[in-house]
């Protein structure tokens, strides 16, 4: 293939099949038979072959302590989403803050920068906190929340994570939610509703209604939300995450 004519023809039909963006910095000629290494001794096995059960991932996340602790056993956990992710994106803001937020799995932008909620649909989200006078970096633990996700790799093509998915790393997100100790968990859209509650029923019919979260660590007030990717989509129901973000501040400042 020597044609900038071929190229681009092959480069559309990579895009065709889902391949849209470069995540290597080498280029890897695949028309060429790869040298098959030598086997591993056992011992050596990939991480991917790691993978524990669900009994095991509740207790290994029960071990960890502390928040280094918690992203170290995340970031070691073999799940198959490892495997197209660039980076392990564990959670941002003040881990004092009152308000904990829950979102679903990073995009494109929090892969590259290893942080939730920073693309478009965070931007929306930090404008959103700041009417209400919150903000993700306040140093003021009754001013700032902390956020994180379900999952904490990018599944390919940001394609909504299964409910199988979400609940292989519920274990990681209870102990998160006990090592914070927030008084009030926001969850944003169906993903974290639906695998926190342990409801079929969806966003449209949850949100704006104060439900319970679970944890090992005991039972706090959570209030499902609009996912600010939706709103971005649909700026007319922005009028329901309005009075649902009311809703949030009449409950911070009955605990101030
Ligand atoms: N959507 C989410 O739910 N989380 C992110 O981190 C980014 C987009």
């Amino acid at each position: 293939m020597d044609s900038r004519d071929d190229m681009l023809a092959a480069l559309a039909w990579q895009m065709e099949l889902g391949a849209d963006e470069a995540i290597g910095d080498a280029f890897i000629d695949r028309t060429v038979a790869p040298v098959v290494p030598a086997p591993k001794p056992a011992s050596s096995a990939t991480p991917l072959a790691l993978q524990p059960t669900q009994g095991a991932t509740d207790a290994i996340a029960a071990t960890c302590t502390d928040l280094d602790a918690l992203r170290e056993a995340i970031a070691a956990h073999g799940h198959p989403l490892k495997s197209g992710a660039r980076h392990c994106v564990f959670a941002d803001g003040n881990p004092a803050a009152r308000v904990m937020i829950v979102g679903e799995a990073p995009g494109r932008n929090e892969d590259i920068e290893g942080k939730p909620f920073v693309g478009k649909g965070g931007q929306l989200l930090d404008r959103m906190l700041a009417a209400i006078g919150l903000a993700r970096h306040a140093e003021d633990p009754a001013k700032a929340v902390y956020i994180t996700n379900i999952i904490p790799w990018r599944p390919a093509q940001n394609r909504t994570p299964s409910a199988e998915e979400s609940s292989v790393f519920l274990p990681f997100v209870r102990r998160h939610i006990d090592l914070i100790d927030p008084a009030l968990i926001v969850l944003m859209g169906n993903t974290p509703t639906k695998a926190l509650l342990d409801t079929t029923t969806g966003i449209m019919r949850m949100r704006g209604m104060w439900a319970e979260v679970t944890t090992p660590g005991g039972t706090r007030p959570c209030l499902p939300m609009l996912h600010p990717a939706y709103l971005l989509r649909q700026p007319m129901d922005k009028h329901k995450a309005w009075a649902d973000l009311l809703t949030l501040k009449s409950r911070i400042e009955d605990i101030r």
